[in-house]
């Protein structure tokens, strides 16, 4: 039993796997692909959103603190991450790197901790979408007809009086799920659009905020103490999860050896400068007491009375949210995709669109779980099972690449993390921190998730695993 357990792939195993025809995903994707892919998926609900509630009641203007220590913790990992990508580079991200290290029960954590992760993430950037496109469109509808949107149907139920079902998240979920069963290289394009539209509004407010920055604003820097950071960094730590999307569509990489980690380290390494600019020019505009609000970056210029800067801010948002949630929800099926290959899940989600060659029903469902969740739970909740689930999961990469340089040292590796063990061992003190850092709901809930999935592996997953009874056969 115990041997069943830590059964472990052979790299080459899984190269050949995704060498079978008909299972193949189409090859689009280049490094300035993925690049793009990574900032799409980054930049979102984090910095245009959380910066202001992490600095409000958590960290004050040490929340630029925040973003250096959870960048940090992205940057370890993203190294792992990277090697990983390299050496292992198919669907399913973290998930593959665990079953060919640590063994299938760990890889079936790991995978079921990243459809967490993914579900939970679009989850909170829909909600987060649908609140920038209704605040919108309201001011719109109001300007020009003299009405707004009716509150029943576009909020959760008890986040605003009167509310029922929030039908914006919903139909944003939905439409993107159909752009993402057509196609690949067509989601590409529209992400770059995006990203190109959130990086420009970005750059408009840092130039702006620049010259409306006040000093005085800065002191005290940590009014809340280093704890506050430290609780900021646990929060703002939402804003960077996206880079890890980019393993996901290994499969569908021209090169991906090369490509996926240039892909990786160069759209983390733009959102962490970025970041620490715009919590820098943030927290300088405005005292960091008057953050505590839902779209924080269009208000802090509302409040120096630039009113087409935060017009701007506002309708960058809502572009710039909207390519997060498309990656997010293309990352999702993507494991999926790849645990029921290996017969951990059932064999019905493990389909390749003939004609499109997306996973299709995987993204079917994924789409329909998380329309149905998004139109009816809040965002904080959300987010904060997010953000453990990827703790987890980097904390979980971070070992495997110490333990895999152990038990295979010949292996070529065409990405190497720099000083191991030393950066794998500071990725997972800082995450391991940052995990520490959460509420105690959120690592009940979280490990209510695991047990579930433990469930489900020990009543299906460990019989059906195609690992397995390869094994068995090669006995005979
Ligand atoms: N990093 C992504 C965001 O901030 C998930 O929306």
């Amino acid at each position: 039993m115990v041997k069943r357990l830590f059964r472990r792939k052979f790299i080459h195993h899984i190269l050949e796997e995704i060498d079978i025809e008909e299972h193949r995903l189409h090859r689009a994707l280049n490094a300035f692909d993925l690049t793009i892919l990574g900032i799409g998926a980054i930049v979102g609900v984090g910095i245009f959103v959380l910066t202001g509630n992490a600095a409000a009641v958590h960290a004050g203007p040490g929340v630029v603190l925040s973003f250096v220590i959870s960048g940090l913790a992205c940057a370890f990992a993203a190294l792992c991450y990277a090697e990983f990508a390299a050496l292992i580079p198919v669907a399913g991200s973290a998930y593959n790197y665990a079953y060919a290290t640590l063994g299938e029960l760990i890889a079936w954590i790991i995978g079921w901790d990243l459809i967490l992760e993914y579900i939970v993430a679009s989850i909170a950037v829909s909600i987060g979408w649908s609140g920038y496109f209704v605040n919108i469109a309201n001011s719109i509808l109001l300007k020009f007809f003299g009405i707004t949107l009716p509150v029943w149907c576009s909020a959760a139920p008890g986040t605003v009086p009167g509310a029922v079902i929030n039908l914006p998240a919903m139909f944003i979920v939905l439409f993107l799920t159909t752009i993402l069963v057509i196609g690949i290289k067509e989601s590409a394009r529209l992400t770059g659009l995006m990203v190109f539209v959130k990086i420009t509004t970005v750059l408009v407010f840092i130039v702006v905020g620049f010259f409306n920055i006040k000093p005085v604003n800065w002191t005290p820097f940590m009014p809340f103490g280093f704890k506050g950071v430290l609780t900021g960094a646990a929060i703002v730590f939402f804003a960077y999860i996206g880079f890890d999307a980019v393993s996901t569509v290994a499969e569908e990489t021209k090169k991906p050896q090369k490509n996926i980690p240039i892909g990786i380290i160069a759209s983390l390494a733009i959102c962490t400068l970025l970041y620490i600019v715009v919590a820098a020019v943030l927290t300088g505009m405005v005292s960091f007491k008057e953050l505590n609000h839902p779209a924080p970056v269009a208000h802090a210029l509302n409040l120096i009375g630039i009113r087409w800067g935060s017009a701007l801010v506002s309708a960058g948002a809502v572009a710039g949210i909207t390519s997060v949630l498309l990656v997010m929800l293309m990352g999702q099926p993507r494991i999926f995709f790849s645990m029921s290959r290996d017969g951990l899940l059932w064999p019905w989600i493990y389909k390749v669109h003939p004609r499109f060659r997306t996973p299709y029903i995987a993204q079917i469902i994924t789409g329909v779980v998380v329309a149905v969740f998004a139109g009816f739970i809040d965002i904080g909740t959300a987010a904060e099972l997010c953000n453990i689930g990827t703790l987890f999961a980097f904390t979980i990469v971070c070992g495997g690449i110490s333990v895999l340089r152990y038990t295979h040292p010949e292996i070529k590796r065409p990405f190497r993390c720099p000083f191991v063990p030393l950066i794998p061992l500071l990725g997972i003190c800082f995450c391991a921190g940052l995990m520490l850092a959460l509420p105690k709901i959120t690592w009940i809930r979280f490990i209510v998730w695991l047990i579930g999935g433990l469930f489900i592996y020990f009543f299906y997953g460990i019989k059906h695993s195609r690992l397995g009874k390869k094994m068995k056969h090669e006995k005979k």
